[in-house]
């Protein structure tokens, strides 16, 4: 039998040494995981966190197998070996631990730089969104200061504990009169939505300006008879529905919500408009959450922008 003759010089032929652990599919699936979780980001919260979900599962993967021989984790028991095989395992064994602990602190740098630059990025990008800014209601004061079909510029504090010089609004009123019997009001806000500039109104606007002392804060109330606005800062311009009509704005104007309480009018929260169609107290607002100047709230480009809970 050729197996057992004895083969030139005496010696049996060395056995190959063991062969090393195949690569690991762990770091790209927890990459591509990261990568998934940013484009989530952008894009929606469920694809963010599905691209986490996976982040997190093979990333405790990898982290499993590049610590198996750290932690001891016990392995099923080795064939037996001759001397020579059993000698050369020692070997390895006693320069293993070493390269594990190299590959566990190139993990532990890598991660922590990441960390370090990650992290507070992604907090200034994320967290706004989570930061609820506050509204309140705004009396501006009695019915009687906005006569029907009329426009009137009132300018007033829109949050009660700010200072008056970082809360000061204005926002354009013009009262629609009745539909169905409820009173009908058109109130833009004056921010332009390219970058924020105040619009003005396009047309005459009266010197006369009338103050109140309402709950809320003092209002000023002025008369103007506009045909649009236009932004001073680019050239943006829109109608009188606050529609955008040239220049650079993504969007109509956005507007208030509002009530009527003991006959007063009550500034309700902003929020964004994406058009508007007819006018006065028929115009059809298609209204969206309030967003910032500059941010498509529909059509293909609103999925460019991060998700606003
Ligand atoms: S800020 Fe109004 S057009 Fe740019």
């Amino acid at each position: 039998m050729a197996d057992d003759l004895e083969r030139p010089g005496g010696d049996a032929e060395p056995e190959a040494p063991p062969h090393a652990a195949p690569p690991s599919i762990w770091p790209f699936a927890f990459a591509l995981g990261i990568a998934v979780a940013l484009i989530g980001l952008i894009i929606s919260w469920p694809i963010a966190a599905i691209g986490g979900a996976i982040a997190l599962v093979f990333g405790f993967l990898w982290i499993r197998d590049a610590t198996r021989e750290v932690r001891g984790t016990p392995s099923p028991a080795p064939p037996a070996r001759d001397d020579e095989a059993v000698e050369l395992e020692d070997e390895t064994a006693a320069r293993y631990p070493r390269s594990v602990f190299l590959e566990g602190a190139t993990l532990g740098i890598g991660a922590l730089i990441g960390g370090i630059v990650t992290v507070p990025a992604l907090g200034f990008a994320v967290l706004p969104a989570f930061v609820d800014q506050a509204y309140d209601a705004v009396d501006l004061g009695p019915l009687d200061n906005f006569p029907e079909g009329e426009w009137r510029i009132t300018k007033f504090k829109s949050v009660a504990d700010e200072p008056e010089d970082v809360s000061r609004r204005t926002a354009y009123v013009r009262n629609n009169g009745t539909l169905d019997g409820q009173a009908s009001f058109t109130i833009i806000s004056n921010r332009c939505v390219h970058l924020g500039c105040p619009v003005q109104p396009q047309g005459l606007t009266a010197e006369e300006v009338t103050e109140i002392d309402a709950e809320s804060g003092p209002v000023e109330i002025t008369a103007t008879e506009p045909s649009g606005f236009v932004c001073p800062c680019h050239g943006g311009a829109y109608d009188i529905e606050g529609n955008r009509t040239a220049g650079p704005p993504v969007r109509a104007l956005d507007r208030y919500a509002y009530s009527i309480m003991d006959g007063r009018l009550v500034l309700g929260e902003p929020y964004s408009v994406g058009s508007v169609e007819g006018e006065g107290a028929e115009a059809q607002i298609t209204a969206y959450k309030i967003a910032d100047p500059g941010v498509h709230v529909d059509g293909l480009e609103q999925y460019f922008y991060p998700y606003v809970p």
